[in-house]
């Protein structure tokens, strides 16, 4: 399936099945912000208490935090956020849209009037794409997908100097160098300026790039001026650096140790996209991995192995998943190496998590800023240190959309297209689901009803007695329930007395019904969960 098309079935089905909505969407939606439904709430949740279960309560050498998103501005000035934590940045001088200037190109080439442009071109004609071709489209197609563009503005202008640079290339417009071409089209007078970079959105001229600071700006207090200017946290790290005294004074932990934090960050991101890829809100799921300076890269290695494996136990194929090691030339000034795990999402292989040895940067900028020693004392070694970290740090949203593309598949059952969640029990939202065969019969509602009380305190349990059973099950697999219990008139003991208390308990991936007593449901699903 082409990824686009997967893509948007995925963001139908998101909507459809209550995982996750626009945000603020009966206003028409604000850009980069989202809201998950109730089986997108289960999921985040059964990822951060996967994360927190695996990270920091099955280990002895971790403990949490959970600290403010609003914090002193100095923190910011201390972690290079101020200073340092920009994008370049360009807009268009007519559609007032922003991009992000090192990604613009990527969109650019990808739009759909750059996509008919190009089309114009046919390899089979000696003439290449001719000036009568180009104003054709500029009074065709362009006024329609780029009005702004230079050649559909003013095509006369543009194509008579075009001619001149098209005939210095030999006289053929060919488009192998399609940047160039681009360029040239979005350039109404080369003689006054450099070629232009053209607003994908609407082919108007891009400004030059510039900084453009992710941070968003608040306000603590009743005034409103620079002395009460504060920040939304961009990062949940920053906590866990400024809180490393008072944690190392009352955990009786000693190096190598590690804070976690799972807590929501904001970055005015310019181009949120891919979906929640790329958000302006989101949650993190933050390690600070405090160890003896010298071993860098060990800490580093175990993490990244420790990390990776992670991934498949919450069920992401490991075929999909791959390590990027950043090169010595790509790494932080202060940083000693650097990994991505990357998941083959549907629009490319992307960005899940960043384990980086950050040396003792971040210790050493808040005793500076600060003025408070983060040395650590070692009782052992009577040595004297500011520790190094290794910082693996995740995205919750990022986990939850790469657990739903990879769940994400439909079967041909029959003639007719089964859409299925496949997500690993331990992560699926909803973990088993109880249908009365018929609503309008008291005693199998009844019966029902207790099953489903018994499940509830030891599963997420949901009720359903819409519709018929087969529309029931094809709604529990679009939400990736892996277990659906039906209480029948076999239940009642209507067929025998060996079937008293018995229920079927149908599996979503086989799609298996098997005859189950009542009282066997918790041990099994217990043990098929483990
Ligand atoms: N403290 C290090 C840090 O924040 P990062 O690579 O900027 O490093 C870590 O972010 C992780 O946070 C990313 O790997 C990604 O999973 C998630 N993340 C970052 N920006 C995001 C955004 N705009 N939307 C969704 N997730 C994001």
């Amino acid at each position: 399936m082409a990824a686009p098309v997967l893509m948007d079935k995925i963001v139908a089905l998101c909507k459809r099945r209550g995982f996750i909505f626009q945000s603020s969407e009966i206003y028409g939606g604000i850009n980069g912000f989202w809201d998950y439904g109730p089986a997108g709430a289960e999921l985040k949740r059964n990822i951060k208490d996967a994360w927190w279960n695996d990270v920091v309560r099955s280990r002895t050498d971790v403990v949490g935090v959970d600290c403010s998103i609003i914090m002193h501005p100095k923190v910011w000035e201390a972690s290079g956020h101020i200073g340092g934590f920009k994008d370049p940045m360009c807009s268009c001088k007519f559609c007032k849209k922003l991009y992000r200037a090192d990604q613009v190109w990527e969109q650019i080439i990808g739009c759909g009037w750059v996509q008919s442009l190009l089309g114009l071109y046919d390899p089979a004609k000696p003439t290449g794409v001719t000036g009568h071709d180009l104003k054709r489209w500029a009074q065709g197609k362009g006024k329609q997908l780029a009005p702004n563009l230079a050649l559909v503005r003013n095509p006369d202008v543009t194509l008579s100097w075009l001619a001149e640079a098209a005939a210095a290339e030999g006289g053929l417009i060919n488009f192998t160098d399609a940047k160039k071409w681009i360029g040239y089209f979005a350039t109404e007078q080369r003689a006054t300026g450099p070629l232009v970079t053209p607003c994908p959105t609407c082919g108007g001229d891009l400004t030059e790039p510039r900084p453009f600071n992710l941070m968003f700006k608040t306000h603590s207090g009743a005034l409103e001026d620079e002395s009460s200017l504060t920040y939304l946290r961009p990062e949940t790290a920053q906590g866990i650096f400024t809180e490393f005294l008072n944690v190392l004074s009352v955990s009786r932990q000693k190096i190598p140790f590690g804070i976690a934090q799972i807590g929501k960050a904001f970055r005015n991101e310019i181009n949120p996209r891919n979906f929640t890829f790329r958000s302006r809100e989101f949650e993190q799921m933050e390690l600070e991995f405090f160890i003896k300076p010298g071993t860098d890269a060990e800490w580093h290695k175990t993490w990244v192995a420790e990390r990776l494996k992670w991934y498949e136990t919450i069920g992401l194929p490991a075929a999909k998943l791959s390590c990027y090691e950043y090169k010595k030339e790509e790494l932080a000034h202060y940083a000693s190496a650097c990994a991505d795990v990357m998941f083959e999402f549907p629009f490319g292989v992307q960005e899940l998590e960043g384990i980086a040895a950050r040396g003792n940067f971040d210790l050493s900028q808040h005793q500076k800023f600060s003025g408070k020693s983060m040395e650590y004392f070692d009782d052992e070694t009577k040595e004297r240190f500011i520790p190094h970290v290794v910082e693996p740090s995740a995205g919750v949203d990022r986990v939850a959309l790469a657990l739903i593309c990879s769940a994400y598949h439909e079967e041909d059952i029959a003639g007719e297209v089964r859409v299925v969640m496949r997500f690993a029990p331990r992560i699926a939202p909803i973990k088993v689901a109880v249908f009365p065969l018929l609503r309008n019969k008291p005693p199998l509602v009844e019966k029902a009803r207790e099953v489903f009380k018994l499940l509830q305190p030891h599963f997420k349990t949901e009720w359903d007695d819409r519709g018929n059973v087969g529309k029931r099950y094809r709604y529990q697999d679009e939400q990736g329930t892996p277990w659906c219990v039906t209480v029948d008139f076999d239940t009642l003991g209507e067929k025998g007395p060996e079937l008293l208390d018995t229920v079927t308990l149908r599996d979503r991936d086989t799609m298996k019904q098997d005859r189950v007593k009542i009282a066997e449901l918790v041990p099994l699903i217990t043990g098929k969960l483990r």
